[in-house]
């Protein structure tokens, strides 16, 4: 990407989010970045990782003088590098047998190009961990002798699904570009297209030395971070970005604040101001369904999931005459409710058979992790804790605080209607979609010891198909 290049696509692009600056305008950027901790549980990384790499990233860019139409591309580039992430952690999951976030989580510390004891001592503790020695050294061989081509699939199938995320939100198409090619390498050896020096755009080359340094960084330290940057220099990546990098590190400016706890605060200011975006209500929606799409994009059994449950929320919201503006942001909840869902293993959520009680706790934190996620977007904030509440119960039998009665709200209680009825209506690749009055008649025994039965009358009433 020549600067150049980026001050024609910059001016003309991002344009779904210019709107006049006020008082009471969102920033994209704290919109992103709060957002950007759910690709970071998808892939194996503690909350923060994005917003981390996007502050080692920027200090990079502002040590090599990049102008500031490219710096505002970098910046989108950082927080979205993992837009695509959940679309090839199924695949991921059936290749390896084993569980795809531990992988995805390690995988950034090997340097998996090297043949070598590093990328064997991967192989082994990742294959099929749960499965029969004999089994496991046949999957072992299988992996071993498809390695490259599924390595090309994998990074292919995600730097497909990230770039046109990007250009669906709106961004540049140096964003899209800058996320398209995050995993190419500068000698050539990197994936999906095997583009080489000067061919890689600086965004991605950049994003992904600023994701490796805040990997090793938090894995193992500012000094291995130096180190795996220096070891890759030239490989991986440009030297110049490498040298820059050091430069920081040695006048003890690369690591500073980024153990902050208002990391969100931390990486908005870190936002070009001449490149400044903001959100009106449609481009809020426009990220609420951008992110709908990553959640369900997660395992083939819950594709479209997201966006029934807010089709069915909207209907029994509408019927009990709620407001507009409380139906908008319930519609904003039930599309983010299962956004936790993003840490969970795909070996446990699409595992065929009876899950654990380990398994099942795994699962149980999910509405947790989507509170924790909302809570830190402050037009979100509110509706965090009913998005979360999606899984209790009437009866206090359900997760992930086990509320009861009372302490249930009313959104909290629409929305669990809405993902109980999405759930059993919508076709599933192992059966087809049941029947209206069959989900129907399941719901009735359910509520009203666990469902709120003035929420179900109101959806059978209002018809859903
Ligand atoms: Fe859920
Ligand atoms: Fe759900």
């Amino acid at each position: 990407m020549s600067p150049t290049a980026s001050v024609v696509v910059s001016s003309q692009a991002n344009q779904a989010f210019r709107h006049p600056e006020s008082k009471q305008s969102i920033r994209v950027s704290e919109l992103i970045s709060a957002l950007s901790y759910a690709l970071d549980i998808t892939e194996g990384r503690p909350m923060g990782h994005s917003v981390r790499s996007c502050l080692l990233g920027m200090r990079i860019a502002g040590q090599l003088g990049l102008p500031v139409e490219a710096k505002a591309d970098l910046y989108y580039t950082l927080l979205m590098k993992d837009a695509g992430c959940s679309s090839n952690s199924s695949r991921l999951y059936h290749i390896l047998n084993a569980d795809d976030i531990r992988a995805k989580g390690d995988v950034k510390t090997t340097d998996w190009t090297k043949v070598g004891w590093e990328s064997l001592h991967y192989a082994i503790t990742h294959v099929a961990t749960e499965m029969p020695f004999a089994e496991r050294v046949w999957r072992l061989i299988q992996v071993a002798a498809t390695q490259q081509r599924d390595s090309c699939e994998l990074v292919k199938i995600r730097c497909e699904r990230g770039s046109s995320i990007a250009r669906k939100l709106g961004f540049s198409e140096s964003v899209a570009e800058g996320i398209h090619s995050l995993d190419e390498h500068w000698n050539g050896e990197g994936y999906p297209s095997g583009l080489k020096n000067k061919e890689i755009p600086l965004a991605s080359n950049l994003a992904n030395l600023a994701q490796t340094l805040e990997v090793f960084w938090a894995a193992r330290g500012p000094e291995a971070a130096i180190e795996a940057a220096e070891t890759r220099s030239g490989r991986w990546f440009d030297p110049q970005l490498v040298h820059a990098a050091k430069s920081l590190a040695k006048e003890g400016q690369l690591w500073i604040r980024l153990d902050s706890q208002e990391l969100i605060t931390e990486v908005m200011s870190q936002e070009p101001a001449e490149g400044r975006l903001t959100a009106d209500d449609a481009t809020i929606d426009n990220i609420c369904l951008a992110f709908a799409d990553i959640i369900d994009a997660k395992t083939p059994f819950t594709f479209q999931h997201s966006n029934g449950v807010a089709d069915a929320a909207v209907l029994i919201g509408k019927a009990f005459g709620m407001p507009q503006g409380e139906v908008n942001k319930l519609r904003r909840a039930a599309l983010l409710h299962d956004i936790g869902k993003l840490g969970v293993s795909n070996a446990i959520l699409e595992k065929p058979g009876k899950l654990t009680a380990e398994e099942f706790a795994e699962v149980r934190k999910h509405p947790y992790f989507t509170y924790e996620i909302l809570r830190r977007i402050p037009a979100f904030a509110d509706f965090s804790t009913d998005a979360a509440a999606h899984h209790e119960k009437l009866n206090g039998k359900g997760y992930w605080r086990g509320i009861s009665g009372d302490e249930i709200s009313q959104p909290a209680r629409i929305l669990a209607v809405a993902d109980v009825f999405d759930a059993l209506s919508a076709k599933r690749p192992y059966r087809d979609a049941l029947p209206l009055e069959k989900v129907f008649s399941i719901m009735r025994e359910e509520a009203p010891q666990a469902l709120d039965w003035p929420c179900l009358a109101a959806l059978m009433e209002a018809k859903p198909f």
